[in-house]
């Protein structure tokens, strides 16, 4: 089949559908037939709003997808062709034939996870952006302990987390992988995904939709925390969970993108695409973990909660409205599509 791809031409250009070339993988690399794009809300930052200039253009932008090895490189040894892989791209890799907008898709052999036969290939896309930056951030950085995958009973740690928003895909799996690892974790949510939320396991679940004044002081009551993460990140969240780490007298505050909003005097903002560190050679081990064992057994146990998913029709050329849904956010909703349709 000919490749095509979803080419972003210029800043804030609605994507345009092109024939491109079929790609050779070079040695450590996979060329992947894609059958299922998973949207992230960065890739709908840049393409909409251009919130990271993306140069050089033309761009074809898409970090997490799934299908089958259709080629493989020389050196490659733990991939066969016509596995079922799903992939994240590494943030800043750039080169056209790395994005996941088009129907063949070359990637490396690091951040690719086999997917059982009987697993729909949608589940694993929906989750590995956030998968990888939830043990990414928690692990690979902070150095907190994993979840055991063996039904092992967990030791209860000392250590407690702030996670605003539980009812967030990111903030969602999040208190999952803590709570399983053995954390307390206070989170946040509205009522109408409160029974979520509170399927994850949190210890404390605190309504966000409350008056600030009296949210901030529940959250501050439930302190102190070792971490606190923002996974929402926008001001007005901001203004609160700063004031929750002044409270405690300053210190990291995790958030979800950077920006320039003032924070209380010694509250210092952290950002970082949190799958980074596990492209690290101290988290070698971490990494292949989370490929070869957290996520594949993590979803086919239960452990890993699937997200709601919703289906972008017209293959590539239903991109562009599926970003748009992604920016009017709010919802929790895993946006996915298939190049080849
Ligand atoms: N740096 C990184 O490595 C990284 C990685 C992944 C994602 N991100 C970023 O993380 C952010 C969240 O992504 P996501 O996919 O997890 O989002 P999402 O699933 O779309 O989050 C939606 C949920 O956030 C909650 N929410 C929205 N506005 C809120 C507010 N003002 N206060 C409290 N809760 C609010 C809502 O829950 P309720 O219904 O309870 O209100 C809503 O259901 C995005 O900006 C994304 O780009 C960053």
């Amino acid at each position: 089949m000919s490749n095509f791809a979803a080419i972003l031409s210029s800043p804030k250009a609605p994507l345009e559908i092109h024939p491109v070339p079929n790609y050779t993988p070079g040695p450590t690399e996979l060329l992947i037939k894609n059958t299922c794009i998973a949207l992230n809300a960065i890739e709908a930052k840049i393409a909409i709003h251009n919130v990271i200039p993306y140069t050089p253009y033309l761009a074809i932008l898409g970090s997490t997808y799934a299908g089958t090895v259709s080629a493989i490189g020389s050196s490659v040894k733990d991939f066969n062709v016509g596995d079922r892989v799903v992939i994240s791209k590494r943030f800043d890799v750039k080169g056209n034939q790395y994005g996941a907008f088009q129907r063949y898709v070359v990637c490396s052999d690091i951040m690719i996870s086999r997917v059982p036969s009987h697993i729909d290939l949608q589940i694993p896309a929906s989750l590995m952006m956030n998968l990888t930056c939830v043990v990414g951030m928690f692990s690979g950085r902070l150095g907190l302990e994993r979840p055991p995958l063996d039904g092992r009973e967990v030791v209860k740690k000392a250590k407690k987390i702030l996670a605003y928003s539980g009812s967030s895909s990111f903030g969602g799996l999040s208190v999952g992988y803590l709570k399983q690892a053995g954390y307390t974790v206070v989170t946040t949510s509205s009522p109408s995904n409160w029974s979520f939320v509170q399927g994850l396991g949190a210890t404390t679940i605190i309504d966000h939709t409350q008056e600030q004044e009296i949210l901030v002081k529940q959250l501050i009551d439930h302190g102190p925390y070792d971490v606190v993460v923002d996974f929402v990140s926008i001001a007005s969240t901001l203004a609160i969970t700063g004031r929750v780490v002044e409270a405690q007298g300053g210190g990291k505050l995790f958030t979800m993108q950077p920006g320039r909003e003032e924070l209380p005097a010694g509250v210092e903002r952290v950002f970082e695409p949190y799958s980074e560190s596990l492209y690290e050679m101290r988290n070698r081990e971490l990494q292949r973990w989370v490929v070869d064992e957290y996520l594949p057994k993590g979803i086919e146990s239960g452990l890993i909660k699937p997200l709601p998913m919703e289906k972008v029709d017209g293959g590539l050329k239903g991109l562009n409205g599926g970003l748009r849904k992604m920016l009017e956010g709010g919802r929790r909703v895993r946006y996915v599509a298939d190049p080849c349709e």
